[in-house]
Formats: C-alpha cells, structure tokens, sequence
C-alpha cells in the first residue's frame, strides 16, 4: 500500500495530483467525499490540468481538460461536454486508513487506449 497524501491536504472544492511510479492521478475533494482518477483525458490521453493540481475550471464545480476543455463530472468522472462527451475518466480504488489517503499499487492498471 503506498500513502498518497492525508485526506486533509485536498481541500473542499479543489484538486491534487500525484505520480507512482510513473502513473499519474489526482484526487478531488467533493461534498467531503475524496474521487481518485488517473489523470489522462479520454479524448487524447494527455494530462488534464492547467498547472500544477488544477483540475477544475473555475466554480469547481467540474473536472476540465486543459487541452480542449471537456468537462467531466467529480462523482462519477463522465464526459459531459467536449470531444470525448459520454466517456469516463478511469477511477482508481483507494481507502482511507487513519486519515490518509492510500491505495494498493499493484492494483494500478493503465487505462485502456483511447
Ligand atoms: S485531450 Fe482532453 S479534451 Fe482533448
């Protein structure tokens, strides 16, 4: 098990990326509840954010792709507008575990080509 972060360093409304061993992902912290992506967009596989841990466009109300700006849902990671409207980004299985949030590194798959 590998600690990304303590659950308290994302804060409500905002993001955090992170690398293990080469494989990107970053948290978001909606309604208190922490949603943990890779960070590749379904359109291109490129990195979602605009600079370091920004992931939201500006209310935080959604996860936006800085290359062509698709907008996806925190909760579910769905594609609602843009050129991979309808796909999702890929969650990652995490647990929180004496305020830290932690996942099982060998369950890190890549994602499927888009
Ligand atoms: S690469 Fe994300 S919308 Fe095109």
């Amino acid at each position: 098990m590998i600690t990304l972060c303590k659950t308290e360093d994302v804060k409500e409304g905002n993001s955090k990326g992170f690398e293990v061993n080469g494989t990107f992902l970053f948290a978001v912290k909606k309604d208190k509840q922490l949603h943990l992506y890779h960070n590749r967009c379904p359109h291109l596989g490129t990195p979602l954010e605009w600079e370091e841990d920004r992931f939201l466009e500006g209310d935080g109300a959604l996860i936006r792709c800085a290359t062509h700006g698709a907008l996806f849902e925190i909760d579910s990671g769905q594609c609602l507008v843009g050129p991979c409207k309808g796909k999702t980004l890929h969650a990652i299985a995490f647990e929180i575990q004496e305020g830290e949030l932690v996942i099982d590194e060998s369950r890190l798959k890549q994602p499927m080509a888009f």
